[in-house]
């Protein structure tokens, strides 16, 4: 009765089907991703004399919009650049991660529009950063070159409001952690404008990796200079940095991050209210001026 209508694959010969491909999306048998297995299903389905196969799901295709707001400056030829990812994991609601960088954003191009600022401001909201920085990837990758040169820096917002927060900038500068990709030089001086601010409302900060696990990796393969700032997901709280900025140590900055409970609830009040002004700040500051990053 289990005849495949479409390719299968018999594993019942026992040959190697526990070796991943680099980079396929998930447990594979043979090179072909299996939907829903993992490889201890696989050591099950090549025991001796099974006559079971795996059947190829197809795979699935569907649209997806990043939303993309220019106000134009009196100097067009420079153009000043902020994103978040709107878009969650398909677990929760994503309110923290990243409805707290979408949120402070908007609120930014709200306040911004009423104004005619110097440089030429740009806001992006992402599609499918969860699904491996789909929406930010395809929008820097399908400018032309004179368009990525217009753009003078990149500024990252994702989950800007973690319930156990602590304040983290990119580390641009590399003082703390080398990053995995080459830095664009100016990226330390969006990171000094973070650093200055936290101090000059009185928060401590620390330096987060510049790690491209977010939507400016793209950016920085494009040699656009970039930052941004993070209030940590999955890692747990130590007891110094509970000193620091409270909440709870020994447990994670977000302890639900990628979960349902990402709620309305999963919000800290302070770290989003600091930081939304301070994406604000941020704005503003390089609106006027980019001299510091592009020299
Ligand atoms: N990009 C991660 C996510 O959306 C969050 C993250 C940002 C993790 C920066 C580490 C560093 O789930
Ligand atoms: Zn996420
Ligand atoms: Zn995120
Ligand atoms: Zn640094």
């Amino acid at each position: 009765g289990n005849t495949p209508d479409r390719e299968a694959l018999i594993v019942a010969d026992g040959t190697s089907i526990d070796e991943p491909i680099p980079g396929a999306p998930g447990p594979v048998t043979h090179g072909i991703p299996v939907v829903g297995a993992s490889f201890a299903d696989g050591a099950a389905l090549a025991a001796p004399g099974s006559t079971a196969y795996v059947q190829v799901l197809p795979a699935e295709t569907r649209s997806d919009y990043n939303v993309i707001a220019e106000l134009p400056g009196k100097n067009t030829e420079n153009v000043v650049m902020a994103g978040a990812h709107l878009d969650s994991v398909i677990e929760g609601p994503g309110i923290n991660d990243n409805g707290s960088g979408s949120a402070a954003l908007l609120e930014t191009a709200l306040k911004m529009a009423e104004l005619t600022p110097q440089n030429t401001i740009r806001f992006g909201w992402w599609a499918a950063e969860e699904q491996g920085l789909v929406g930010s990837a395809d929008y820097v990758n399908g400018l032309s070159a004179a368009e990525r040169d217009r753009i003078a820096l990149y500024m990252n917002y994702d989950m800007v409001g973690s319930p156990n927060y602590i304040f983290m900038v990119y580390d641009a500068d590399e003082s703390t952690f080398e990053a995995p990709v080459p830095v664009p030089a100016g990226s330390e001086a969006i990171e000094d404008v973070y650093e200055s601010y936290y101090t000059k409302v009185g928060e401590l900060y620390e330096d987060t990796e510049f790690s491209g696990r977010s939507d400016y990796e793209a950016f920085i393969l494009a040699g656009i200079p970039s930052s941004g700032l993070f209030t940590g997901a999955e890692v747990i709280k130590t007891e110094e940095q509970e000193a620091i900025w409270g909440g709870t140590a020994g447990e994670q900055f977000d302890p639900c991050y990628h979960e349902a409970c990402d709620t309305i609830a999963n919000n800290s009040m302070h770290a989003l209210e600091v930081n939304s002004d301070l994406i604000a700040f941020a704005m503003l500051t390089f609106a006027y001026s980019t001299e510091s990053v592009n020299g």
